[in-house]
């Protein structure tokens, strides 16, 4: 992928403007200081969308998505941040310079433009079919209508027909100047041994299989011959632009409606998702045929945690389902399974049902995974006793991937009832496989240098894993992409942590909220110091925090802080003064500006000398408090702005968590309310943040003595040893501990 060179991120982030960004997707209206509109992340009445033009961020207070205007475009249209960036660039006139691409780079990206504009043109050429040539009409067409197709839906889906004429294709392509090379790259031709080249699709209608961005990278064609010699569906081959595992059909025109509605409703086939989106349910993707992969899965979580499986009646489609099962809990989807009636599929049941009919009829029948697992697989077993031992195991494997806590409480005591077992019997079970898939996702965690560094205990841990916990494709990717989940590490349990992951877990709220501070107000003049010369000298709460840190030795125990910290220092070492300097120079304009107006109006106004002198020094407060608010609001947003839209995902995520909660967005700082903000209260905030983390520092040193003293008393050599040099040791930690409140309280913070 060609990368956009620094300069030109930094040109398309100063241009973006939030509010228009997201205006392009949400009718916004203004509320105080932010913008407020539905939410497009989920399905709602009242609108809690809330956006931040000053912040340049966006965030729902109900369903706590948003960001940067990046990470809004990354996820709502589920671009790449390279994409989002691309976008925006377009959107804002930015010309868009890249880094050198290496050969190899370029000659694929020339290559998989090259193959998605044949495929382009092969999706026209078989929509002209279609309609436009007299086998397109009498066969292609006339099936569409037979199977109650609309024409609308020709349209939407893109639907055509391929002739039997075994090189029409490939014709049309080389009369349009399209090169062999992309046709067979693309798999739309091939060529015979005798070197006779000829078309894939032949005398079969046609299915374009869209990206989730639109490109049409496949093609899938279904025969009309009731020959049952024919394959049924001839479909493109892998290749550079297509990768079957990666893509679903349909899901370019349904994620809006999935995300509207907050479910996707996953069926088999092509016809079905046609259908049922004729009848006008809209969330709906087909796995074409094979059983989900752990991509797919990603690609639907993107927009959704709610999946409802439609399966057939018949036993190969109960199967399938129960394949994908504990991919899609480990993935951390709520999944529903709907069977329909006997001889039934969504296609037919679209066909002779109204919208509200099949949307009543899945609300009625869906029932949710595990439940469907357990009554399959016990009906299955019978009485065996041994095959049902069996069950109870995979029953329990399924529980321990639940992400949710309260839904694996819920499902240990539904399935003990269902399986006849005591609940505390599965409760352990659960709880035990918890631990091992804790384990694992801590170390891999650790291996790719995760955001919490919380070692696994000190080797005790199996190497070795029992496989319960690999996907079910077997591509070892879904448990490695996951990510751990914050309750699965709580089942493991504080006490599976060595010394250290105690500290950093023991430190992480007090760590949080000093880098939350560093975030939102680093660079922020909040106090001044004087030095040896009386010179009066502002000073930042990054300074001050930093210094504060660095004097007593204090790192972030937390790697994703102390990655923070670092990133905030070398913006304020480096763009930060001249960027300062810039936006003063902005502000004495506008300034001037701001006078020259205000001159004219006294002038205009007033009547004698007095009044206008009082109303000129009115406006000259006036103009100095405006560029002092005007200041702070630019140091306030700085760190923010750039790193809410870092290429680092963890930053980027991180910067959008910490800093545009709930209560930021919502308190309005006017010069009409006189509610004392964050903002204003830095002098105490800021120290105490950091008070609070060294105090817990401590506190953490004097466990860490009392744990060694406890060790030393096991024989009466080390205690005659140690005892004596640990309990100095804890008496001079708790005299420091004491000391901070007077440490604490000398320290002169003069309020700006
Ligand atoms: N499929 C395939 N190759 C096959 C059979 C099926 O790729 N030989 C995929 C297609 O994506 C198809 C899906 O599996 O849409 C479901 O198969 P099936 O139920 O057999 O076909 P339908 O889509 O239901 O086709 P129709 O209703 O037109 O018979
Ligand atoms: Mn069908």
């Amino acid at each position: 992928m060609r990368k956009i060179n620094r300069e030109t991120v930094q040109r398309i982030l100063d241009a973006v403007d939030i509010v228009d960004v997201v205006s392009d997707f949400v009718t916004l209206r203004r509320r105080g200081a932010n913008y407020i509109g539905l939410c497009p992340f989920h399905n709602e009445r009242t609108p809690s969308f809330s956006v931040s033009k000053a912040k340049g961020i966006c965030k729902c207070f109900s369903c706590g998505k948003g960001g940067s205007a990046i990470n809004f475009l990354m996820e709502l249209e589920s671009m790449s941040y390279q994409e989002a960036l691309r976008y925006l660039a377009k959107k804002y006139n930015i010309e868009v310079e890249e880094h050198e691409m290496t050969d190899a780079e370029r000659i694929a990206e020339t290559e998989r433009e090259s193959m998605l504009a044949v495929n382009k043109m092969a999706m026209d050429h078989f929509a002209y079919n279609l309609v436009d040539t007299q086998d397109g009409r009498n066969i292609g067409l006339a099936y569409f209508r037979e199977r109650g197709i609309s024409d609308e839906m020709i349209k939407r889906f893109h639907l055509g027909y391929a002739l039997e004429d075994s090189t029409d294709l490939y014709n049309a392509a080389t009369r349009k100047g399209y090169s062999l090379d992309y046709l067979l790259k693309t798999g739309l031709c091939s060529r015979s041994d005798s070197g006779r080249v000829y078309d894939r699709f032949r005398g079969r209608v046609i299915y374009p299989v869209l990206s989730v961005s639109g490109k049409v990278v496949a093609f899938g064609g279904r025969t009309l011959r009731k020959d049952k010699s024919m394959a049924k569906y001839v479909n493109s081959p892998e290749s550079l632009i297509y990768s079957k595992r990666r893509e679903l059909y349909g899901l370019y025109h349904s994620r809006q409606a999935i995300v509207k509605a907050d479910k996707c409703i996953l069926v088999e086939g092509y016809m079905d998702v046609i259908s049922m989106h004729q009848a006008g349910v809209e969330n709906v993707v087909a796995s074409s045929g094979t059983s989900l992969t752990a991509e797919q899965v990603r690609l639907i979580h993107r927009f959704t945690n709610n999946i409802t499986v439609i399966y057939d009646a018949d036993a190969a489609g109960v199967k399938a389902s129960l394949r994908s099962i504990d991919m899609l809990l480990l993935e951390g989807m709520n999944i529903k399974v709907l069977s329909l009636p006997p001889g039934e599929d969504p296609d037919s049941f679209a066909q002779t049902h109204s919208s509200s009919e099949v949307e009543e009829y899945i609300k009625q029948n869906e029932i949710d995974f595990i439940r469907f697992k357990v009554n399959t697989l016990l009906r299955d077993a019978g009485n065996d006793p041994l095959r049902r031992a069996q069950v109870i195991n995979d029953i329990v494997k399924s529980i321990s991937l639940v992400a949710d806590p309260v839904a694996r409480n819920v499902y240990i005591t539904t399935c003990s009832h269902l399986l006849g077992v005591d609940d505390k019997v599965v409760s352990l079970q659960v709880n035990k496989l918890g631990q091992e898939h804790a384990m694992k996702l801590r170390r891999e965690e650790q291996i790719s240098g995760g955001m919490e560094q919380l070692p696994a205990e000190g080797g005790t841990a199996s190497q070795q894993t029992d496989g319960s916990t690999q996907p079910v494709d077997g591509t070892g990717q879904a448990t490695a992409d996951a990510g751990p989940s914050q309750e699965i590490q709580q089942i493991a349990g504080t006490h599976a942590l060595s010394a250290e992951g105690r500290k950093a877990r023991f430190l992480l709220p007090f760590e949080k909220e000093v880098i939350r501070l560093v975030l939102k107000y680093g660079m922020v003049a909040f106090a001044q110091w004087v030095d040896e010369n009386e010179n009066v000298w502002p000073l930042t709460v990054y300074e001050y925090i930093n210094g504060e840190m660095s004097n007593d030795g204090i790192k972030f125990e937390t790697v994703l802080y102390a990655r923070a910290l670092a990133e905030v220092s070398n913006i304020f070492n480096t763009t930060w003064q001249p960027d300062l300097t810039r936006y003063r120079e902005q502000i004495a304009a506008e300034r001037e500006e701001g006078r020259r107006q205000g001159i004219e109006q006294i002038r205009t106004g007033a009547t004698n000398m007095a009044m206008i002198e009082s109303l000129e020094r009115e406006l000259e407060e006036r103009l100095d408090r405006e560029d002092a608010e005007k200041e702070t609001e630019f140091a306030v947003n700085y760190v923010e702005r750039i790193l809410a839209s870092s290429p680092d995902d963890d930053m980027r995520r991180l910067t959008a968590d910490l800093v545009s909660d709930r209560y930021v967005l919502s308190k309005v700082h006017t010069k009409y309310s006189k509610v004392l903000t964050e903002l204003d209260r830095l002098t105490e905030v800021v120290p105490r943040a950091i008070h609070e983390l060294k105090a817990a520092i401590i506190d953490c040193e004097i466990n860490l003595v009392k744990e060694q003293m406890k060790e030393a008393c096991k024989t009466p050599e080390t205690m005659r040893a140690q005892i004596p040099a640990l309990m100095t040791r804890i008496s001079e930690l708790n005299a420091i501990k004491q000391q901070f409140a007077h440490i604490l309280g000398e320290r002169i913070i003069i309020p700006r």
